[in-house]
């Protein structure tokens, strides 16, 4: 369950249009009510991919996905759902109530660590300006004041207890330790943790310093010290610069791994700023995850050493844990003894550029890596390669990277001279395990028409036909199949003020309802007779987009069934304990309705 009151989604839904979701990531043409464009889920030339504005809901006749703007960015931009409202709440500058009070209360107690961190930060960057010798390293390392003001670049000054005193006025001791800005010895002394060095703030998503890296300009050791793993701050997942990269460009496509902070600002003052830094660690898949939410094209660099190789075939066995289909990951090797940032110095952004290009795709990658260790000449080398391609390609997910899966087995078969799609690498995920969405990557099941369905697509795709329904009416539909669930779409439709198609399916999402919901969402009705169609006229068909007659066409056929239904049971009650005198006339009355 998610912790985003309805009351919220609602209210981002109303606030949305589907078309500025969307359209930062596709080509829409406008064609009459509709937008359309090549679908971005399966492969096509000519456009079936169709967004309504008024619906505020897509669907591609081609492949039969559709959804709500929530369900597009879900899809398309691989975003969990709380992402996705976040995103969207980003887009519409509203702040997400939590109804967790645990979480809230989790919020609280960090507010105060992250108001000290970004009094650390200003007081850094003062400091800077006001210290010309730390000012000078940054420019003898090529970077201009105005690269340092964007990353936030710093300086923490010679002193132990600077930054305690420049902010124990507005914070509390306690804090600035939990924040990781102090030190405290055996003694019980405490102290500023970073003194006379050149001051990086890590930054989460929203621009927030939740650490520093702390660099000495002289060869004292540790080169790099670095904010202690705080509430706040947890090294192994955290992307430097990937805040940076994002306020650079709204739409990223491409995004470099390198591994320390000066490689990502140098790369940044070089104006390749689509760069992010593992902080000397290894990647992982935290990290290639969170990447891949935002691009879908990685390339990650790695040194050209042994120790380079390694890191990368680390990183190879880390990518198959996320990769997906459409996704690219890249391998960089430098030249040896070369770090990103030596690199651009000597060659300038455009060489630069041309090797980020020149990058090793992993599936090359990966026949390189299967044959370093062992011949392909041999039958027993064959074995061995086809053994370790198995292990190598078994996390790959089975229902999200089944193209590529295929791919990287069918090279793996020609090198192996087995056909490796035959072994049970394919098999990771046993049907009961298997997500629930992959059912939206298939072509539906089409659901059968019934009067039911046809009245609650109808109120679903122009909500303001649930006033033609009466509480009388809920009441008698009430004990047919899906008499409670329309009931429940009514009141939705009738408690909200700015209803629309997206915002009574999102109430939906949690339930068992949701994807036949979905679906009926996207119902075209069958074409009109064309001896029904009284004018010839083309261009005035209000009767076509207007389904409020097949809510009445619905109803009747309900009301019908109702009938039906009543007499039925009116029947057995009365072999069973007989009629009230009530019931004999409501009975009579029935009958003569049903003729
Ligand atoms: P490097 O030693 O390659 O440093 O460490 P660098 O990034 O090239 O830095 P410059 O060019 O000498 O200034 C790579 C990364 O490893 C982490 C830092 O994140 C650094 O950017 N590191 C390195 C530390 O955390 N502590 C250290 O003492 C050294
Ligand atoms: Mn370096």
């Amino acid at each position: 369950m998610s912790l985003i009151p309805q009351h919220f989604i609602d209210e981002v839904l109303a606030r949305t249009d589907i078309v500025d979701v969307i359209e930062p990531r596709l080509t829409l043409k406008k064609k009459g009510s509709e937008y359309s464009a090549c679908c971005p889920f399966h492969n096509e030339k000519t456009p079936s991919f169709t967004v309504s504005q008024t619906k505020q809901f897509y669907h591609c006749f081609g492949c039969g996905q559709h959804g709500t703007a929530i369900g597009f960015l879900m899809e398309h931009d691989h975003l969990s759902f709380v992402e996705a409202i976040e995103t969207l709440a980003e887009l519409n500058s509203m702040e997400i109530p939590r109804e967790s009070r645990q979480n809230q209360q989790k919020q609280d107690d960090l507010k105060p660590i992250y108001a000290a961190l970004a009094d650390a930060q200003t007081l850094f960057t003062d400091q800077l300006s006001q210290h010309k010798h730390a000012q000078d390293y940054l420019k003898q390392r090529g970077l201009t004041g105005a690269i340092a003001k964007q990353y936030g670049i710093g300086f923490a000054v010679d002193s132990w207890n600077s930054l305690l005193n420049s902010l124990k006025k507005k914070h509390l001791e306690k804090t600035l330790i939990a924040a990781g800005l102090l030190s405290d010895n055996e003694k019980g002394r405490i102290y500023d943790k970073f003194r006379d060095r050149i001051m990086f703030p890590i930054r989460d998503r929203r621009g927030r310093p939740i650490a520093f890296g702390g660099r000495v300009m002289g060869d004292g050791t540790p080169k790099y010290l670095n904010s202690p793993e705080t509430k706040v701050f947890h090294k192994g997942n955290t992307l430097y610069g990937l805040y940076e990269a994002r306020q650079h460009s709204s739409k990223l496509d491409t995004i470099l791994v390198v591994e320390g902070y000066m490689d990502s600002v140098a790369l940044g003052q070089f104006g390749i700023a689509n760069t992010v830094a593992t902080l000397g660690t290894a990647v992982t898949k935290d990290h290639l995850q969170q990447l891949m939410r935002v691009v879908k094209h990685i390339v990650i660099c790695f040194d050209g050493d042994r120790a380079g190789r390694k890191a990368a075939k680390r990183a190879l066995e880390q990518s198959m844990h996320v990769l997906k289909d459409g996704m690219r990951v890249d391998f960089m090797f430098l030249p040896d003894g070369e770090d990103p940032d030596s690199l651009v110095q000597k060659t300038g952004a455009d060489e630069f550029r041309k090797l980020i290009d020149q990058a090793t795709p992993l599936s090359s990658y990966l026949m390189q890596s299967l044959q370093a260790e062992n011949s392909k000449d041999s039958a027993e080398g064959r074995t061995l390669i086809a053994m370790e391609a198995r292990e190598l390609l078994k996390p790959l997910d089975a229902t999200h990277a089944k193209l590529l899966k295929k791919q990287l087995l069918d090279e793996i078969s020609l090198i192996t001279q087995t056909d490796l799609q035959d072994l049970d690498v394919g098999k990771t995920l046993p049907a009961a395990r298997r997500p629930k969405r992959i059912r939206s990557y298939n072509r539906q099941r089409q659901l059968e028409m019934t009067a039911m369905r046809q009245a609650i697509a109808v109120i679903l795709q122009q909500p303001d036909t649930a006033r033609l329904i009466n509480d009388d009416l809920l009441v008698k539909l009430h004990p047919l199949p899906g008499g409670a669930l329309l009931g429940d779409i009514v009141d939705i439709c009738r408690e909200q003020s700015s209803i629309n198609s997206a915002i009574l399916l999102e109430n939906f999402r949690e339930t068992s309802h949701f994807e036949s919901l979905q679906q009926l969402s996207a119902w075209s009705p069958p074409p009109v007779d064309m001896q029904d169609i009284e004018t010839t006229d083309d261009s005035d068909k209000p009767a076509q987009s207007d389904l409020s007659h097949l809510l009445g066409d619905a109803i009747t056929q309900l009301e019908k069934q109702h009938v039906s239904a009543r007499i039925e049971q009116l029947a057995q009650l009365e072999t069973s304990t007989g009629l009230t005198d009530e019931e004999k006339t409501e009975m009579k009355h029935l009958l003569m309705l049903r003729t």
